[in-house]
């Protein structure tokens, strides 16, 4: 089945070189690695110099994300990568996973849509806290979802 994709945001941004400071990679294979998963994104942002609210939306996101890994995806693992583009410090985060995939991306992305009777804010509230947001999806073989947040000056 051909994946479903959902570009950037920001894709107005000169295209630049942007370099690879440090990478993580985090396993999601049990409730508790969630929780792991927003303490690295959250030390991360910290230690970069991220102002209070991105830190804090960088670390919603994260929590959100590795939480629909783990109870839609069946699991699977974030790569945490720490980013410069010549100007900024960034981070990006994918989730990957290898589970049933989301049918109708459109609808899980309008938000207030769930699949397990709860409030279906956490795809569509983490896309609107990060800079750039790409999800690709394929029924019957996985879902991955990469976001970025830039530190502002
Ligand atoms: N990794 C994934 N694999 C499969 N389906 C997913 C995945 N992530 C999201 N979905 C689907 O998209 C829907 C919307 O996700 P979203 O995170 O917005 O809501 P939710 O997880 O159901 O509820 P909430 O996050 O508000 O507690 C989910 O109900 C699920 O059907
Ligand atoms: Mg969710």
């Amino acid at each position: 089945m051909r994946p479903v994709e959902v570009g950037h945001r920001g894709g107005e941004r000169a295209p630049r070189s942007t370099r690879l400071l440090g990478r993580h990679e985090l396993p999601i294979a049990c409730e508790a690695d969630i929780v792991l998963v927003r303490r690295k994104a959250r030390s991360l942002a910290q230690a970069y110099g991220f102002d209070a609210f991105a830190t804090a939306a960088i670390t919603t996101a994260a929590s959100e994300l590795a939480r629909n890994c783990w109870v839609h995806g069946g699991g699977g693992a974030a790569v945490v990568e720490e980013l410069y583009d010549g100007t900024r410090h960034g981070l990006a985060m994918e989730f990957r996973d290898t589970g049933p995939g989301i049918g109708d991306v459109e609808w899980a992305l309008a938000g207030g849509h769930s699949t397990t009777r709860s409030l279906g804010l956490g795809l569509s509230g983490s896309r609107r806290l990060v800079d750039e947001f790409a999800l690709e999806t394929a029924r019957g073989e996985g879902t991955t979802v990469r976001i970025v947040k830039w530190k502002r000056f």
